[in-house]
Order: C-alpha cells, then structure tokens, then sequence
C-alpha cells in the first residue's frame, strides 16, 4: 500500500543527530521529500546521503540555528523556494536538548540561555515562519519533541523542565489557535533515549554521558522515528496531541531501574 507519506514535503529540525536523523531516515523510507535543518552541516550531509539511500523522493539541507530570528527566516525563505508555496505537509520541530546539570544556585546565564532560546523560542519562531508554507484541510501536521521534563521537575534540571513545559503549552495553545485549518498538532515526548543528547548535556564528557543509561535499556533514536512516522500518518481527522514514550525501565524521571553489571 501507498504510503500517505509518498512524495510530501517534511521539514525537519536537528536532523545531524538523535531523533532528527533516524526521523529523516524513516520519513525517506516512506518515500517522503525532506528538508533538513541544523547547525552542523557535516553531519546534515551524512544524514541526507542516509536518507536518500533509505527511500526519500529528494533531499535538501541548510544550515539552522533555531536561536536566531533572521537564521530561521533565512532557512524558511531557503524551504519556500524548494518546495515552491504552501506545499509543507509535516513540520517536525524536534531541535533542542538540555545544557548542563547545575541546581539553579549554581546555574550559568549561558546554559539557561541556550535552553530557552533552543527548546523554546526555537519552536515558535520555526513554527511561525513555517505557518504559511502549511496547507489546510490535508492532513499536515506540526510535531513538536517535548520530553518528560515538561510533566515532571527534578533536579539540576529546572530550566531544561522549564523549556520542555513550555514547549507543551505552546502546542496546546497553537492547536487551539489552529482549529478549523485542518492542520493537526501534536507533541511527541520521550524519556530517557540514548541519543547524543547527555554528551551535549555533559559537554562532551563520554563517561558521564554514558553512565546515564547504565544497566537500563533506554530508547533508541529510531524508536521515537517510527512514533512520528505513525503520527504523521493517521488519518487526516485524526489528531494525536500528546504522547510520552518511556522505556519501560523507567518508570517515572529518576525512578529506573539498572541491572547489575559487572
Ligand atoms: N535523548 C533524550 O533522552 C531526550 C528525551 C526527551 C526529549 N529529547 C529532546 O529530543 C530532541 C532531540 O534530541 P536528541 O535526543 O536527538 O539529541 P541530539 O542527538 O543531541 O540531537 C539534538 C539535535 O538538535 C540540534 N540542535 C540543538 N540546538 C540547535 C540549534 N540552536 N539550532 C538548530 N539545531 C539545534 C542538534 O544539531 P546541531 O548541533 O548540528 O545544530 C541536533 O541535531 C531535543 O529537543 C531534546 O530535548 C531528548
């Protein structure tokens, strides 16, 4: 069967790495066309060639920093002209990620910044210059990637929570100023995935990034792929609006259960 996904255009954002990347590899396996976003453009090569080989119709990349106004605007203008109007039938807003792990006492201006600007204001300014290329009544969809963080606090964490709640209440207000488009709106929102997401959080330190997942199963990256693949496929009158996705050893945020390893 024809996939809903064949040939639509899919903007991704934070497609170098973690989910962005095994999300454009699963939309091109759908035969999707993709546009993907993000800062390093290495990397956004790398997932691209992967992407195309995987099945996608075509893919485009540019570079992406979701915290500046006029770097968004410039890669919005960029998608425009690829996809040639209001032609964009999945926006996945999934750039962001969490700087550090410092109780608020200890906290530092840069990392709350880089937070906020990222998880946050990313996402509406993302969402606002894609607005227009979003067409009604077809069954497009705005994704966003929330995370447990936005449901529940802990510590050494406040302003990533923060930023994740916010990221949740701006998709429950944009469904409501979205009713009657046709346009669906969703927030997709993981626990604990092995991703490169704790070596950002640890700033490159390996060894604590990986303690993290230590005797526990986490999620994959593909994982949380397949979970967009299926929300940006239902039927058009069906709007998936918030989904947390843990693995099953954890139960909650620091509830997780470890093996014991040797
Ligand atoms: N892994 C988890 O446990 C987990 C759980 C819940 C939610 N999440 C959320 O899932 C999303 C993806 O994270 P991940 O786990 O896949 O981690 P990841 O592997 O570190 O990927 C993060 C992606 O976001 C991009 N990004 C970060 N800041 C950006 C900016 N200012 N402008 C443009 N792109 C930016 C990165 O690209 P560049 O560095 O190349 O720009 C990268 O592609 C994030 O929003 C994260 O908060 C992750």
């Amino acid at each position: 069967m024809k996939s809903p996904l064949k040939n639509k255009w899919i903007l991704i954002t934070g497609a170098s790495s973690g989910f962005g990347a095994a999300a454009a590899i699963a939309f091109g396996a759908e035969g999707a066309k993709l546009l993907l976003g993000a800062r390093r453009i290495d990397r956004l090569k790398k997932v691209a060639a992967q992407s195309k080989k995987s099945g996608a119709e075509e893919v485009h990349f540019h570079e992406l920093d979701v915290s500046k106004t006029a770097g968004v605007e410039k890669f919005i203008y960029w998608a425009r002209k690829k996809i040639g109007g209001r032609n964009l039938y999945v926006l996945i807003n999934n750039a962001g990620g969490a700087h550090g792990l410092d109780t608020i006492a200890e906290g530092k201006d840069a990392d709350w910044e880089a937070m906020i600007q990222s998880n946050l204001l990313g996402v509406l300014r993302v969402t606002r210059a894609a607005l227009p290329l979003i067409p009604r009544d077809t069954g497009a969809s705005i994704i966003n990637i929330g995370s447990v963080a936005g449901h529940a606090a802990y510590e050494g964490a406040a302003v990533y929570c923060a930023a994740k709640a916010g990221e949740l209440q701006i998709t429950r207000a944009l469904r409501l100023e979205l009713l009657g488009t046709g346009i669906r709106v969703g927030t997709v929102d993981p626990g604990l995935a092995e991703t490169e997401f704790s070596l950002v959080r640890f700033k490159g330190n390996a060894v604590g990034a990986k303690k993290v997942y230590e005797g526990m199963n986490p999620l994959t990256a593909e994982d949380i792929a397949e979970i967009l693949v299926w929300v940006a496929s239902r039927l058009p009158h069906v709007n998936i609006d918030e989904l947390i996705v843990k693995p099953v050893d954890q139960a909650a945020i620091g509830k997780v259960y470890r093996r014991k390893t040797k």
